[in-house]
């Protein structure tokens, strides 16, 4: 009988990076760090696994009971996955509360699962940038948090049509459901799920849910298309909604067109999160491209993370940031360069002979910091070039017999074709100028 094979295929809704697909994920990672270092925000990681428990306090319904990958190790004890960051940085900073210089400003790009059903810019494990903020409860730190969010995509060049940042603040929909429409928070809650999910389900899928959750209001789906409706102008037509919160909305809005994102930011009341930890405002990043559909970045303020561990309160603020859909954004806008190889040259073995030699040029050539690949086989040229080209080499540095005849060396650029022969250390030099033009 014919012996099984394994199979090569990843586990749904994960990605094998190759080579190639790491030179994308390793520049999506550098713009993102180099841009949160620029605002002094410093990294860290923690670990892929926490107690169960961690997720159960706020992390939500959604995630906790359908989407997580929980377990019960071999101590018996309840653990899971990470299915996102905030948790684990809001444990981290508990911990080590008093010693934190304050504001703290961290940034960490983790992978995360969570047991979704996969599509367009879904996946089971995703990277995702987490940027936060702690210890600074003025709006200041709000506009910060939306300033690096929308700078990380213009540094990968994105035009400012070409993303919108949705604003909510948590306690609007709350004072409008319970205090507005008058509902019971049972039922506030239910009807702050089926907003979270209206724009992935039909006018009529809606209607129906809204009129099952509130059937004694038959006037409630109006109420909240008026309510969704809202501008920062017209909040004061809303029903529930107090004085404290509209000015909280309004100057926020003013602060934004202080620091030139208002034609960027909306004020959408139609922002939910489904996060149980967010206790003021709450924002998405979308693409405007038709065809990406789902968030570029989610975040918001949490004022009682930190307490979940300690005695003291720390407020804290931030967004994450998926590398699934930025990489869906930078591809419907054009905006993804082409990566080259990072190795710089290639040394063909094309005489047995030359094996030590071509080891001290590579020496040579590393102790300067140039990255280089040697043949360890000798083959005929014409392979050893087709190699050099299929791996994107910029130059080949060749030995061959006339070259160790008069104690020389040829290089060749294979962007242009040309070369040149020279001893070795003149073809160092060339390629130390080329490289530094
Ligand atoms: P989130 O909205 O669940 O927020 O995720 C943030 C972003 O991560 C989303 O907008 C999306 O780009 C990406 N993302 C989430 N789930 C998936 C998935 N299954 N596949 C691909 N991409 C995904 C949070 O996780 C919050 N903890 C963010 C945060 C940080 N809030 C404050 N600080």
């Amino acid at each position: 009988m014919k012996e099984q094979k394994l199979t090569t295929e990843n586990y749904k809704g994960t990605r094998d990076f190759y080579p190639e697909d790491m030179r994308l994920r390793n520049y999506l990672f550098s713009v993102m760090k180099d841009v949160a270092k620029s605002y002094g925000y410093e990294e860290y990681d923690g670990p892929m696994v926490e107690s169960l428990d961690l997720y159960r306090a706020k992390t939500g319904e959604e995630i906790v009971g359908k989407q997580i990958y929980n377990f019960v190790d071999k101590g018996d004890r309840e653990v899971a996955i990470r299915p996102e960051m905030t948790p684990t940085v809001a444990r981290m900073v508990a911990k080590k509360l008093r010693d934190l210089p304050r504001p703290i400003r961290w940034f960490s790009i983790p992978n995360l699962w969570r047991y979704e059903q996969p599509g367009h810019g879904r996946l089971r494990e995703h990277w995702q940038l987490n940027v936060d903020m702690f210890g600074v409860t003025s709006q200041r730190a709000e506009l910060e948090i939306l300033s690096l969010a929308c700078d990380i995509l213009f540094a990968f060049g994105a035009k400012r049509n070409s993303f919108k940042v949705t604003i909510s603040h948590r306690s609007l929909l709350d004072e409008f459901l319970l205090d507005g429409l008058k509902v019971s928070p049972n039922q506030a809650h239910e009807v702050s799920k089926i907003l979270d999910k209206k724009n992935k389900i039909t006018e009529e899928e809606y209607v129906a849910l809204v009129s099952k959750t509130i059937p004694n209001d038959p006037t409630a789906v109006s109420k909240i298309n008026l309510f969704l409706a809202a501008t920062t102008e017209t909040l004061d037509q809303i029903p529930g909604i107090k004085e404290e919160t509209r000015n909280t909305i309004q100057t926020l809005f003013e602060d934004l067109k202080t620091i030139g994102l208002d034609d960027i930011v909306y004020f959408d009341p139609s922002v939910v999160r489904g996060f149980d930890y967010y206790t003021g405002f709450i924002f998405e990043i979308f693409d405007t491209s038709p065809q990406n559909k789902r968030s570029l970045y989610g975040g918001g303020r949490y004022d009682n993370l930190i307490g979940l561990f300690s005695n003291e309160e720390l407020s804290g603020i931030g967004f994450g940031l998926g590398d699934v859909t930025l990489q869906n954004f930078l591809t419907a806008h054009d905006l993804l360069p082409d990566f080259a190889n990072d190795s710089t040259v290639y040394i063909p073995l094309l005489d047995e002979s030359s094996f030590a030699e071509n080891q001290n040029f590579a020496r040579e050539l590393r102790k300067e910091k140039i990255a280089v690949e040697v043949s360890l086989l000798s083959q005929k040229m014409g392979k050893q070039l087709s190699y050099a080209e299929k791996k994107g080499y910029r130059w080949i540095l060749l030995r061959g017999e006339d070259e160790i005849k008069a104690g020389t060396v040829t290089l060749k650029d294979m962007a242009t074709r040309n070369q040149w022969t020279s001893s070795f250390s003149e073809a160092l030099q060339k390629i130390k100028e080329e490289l530094s033009k």
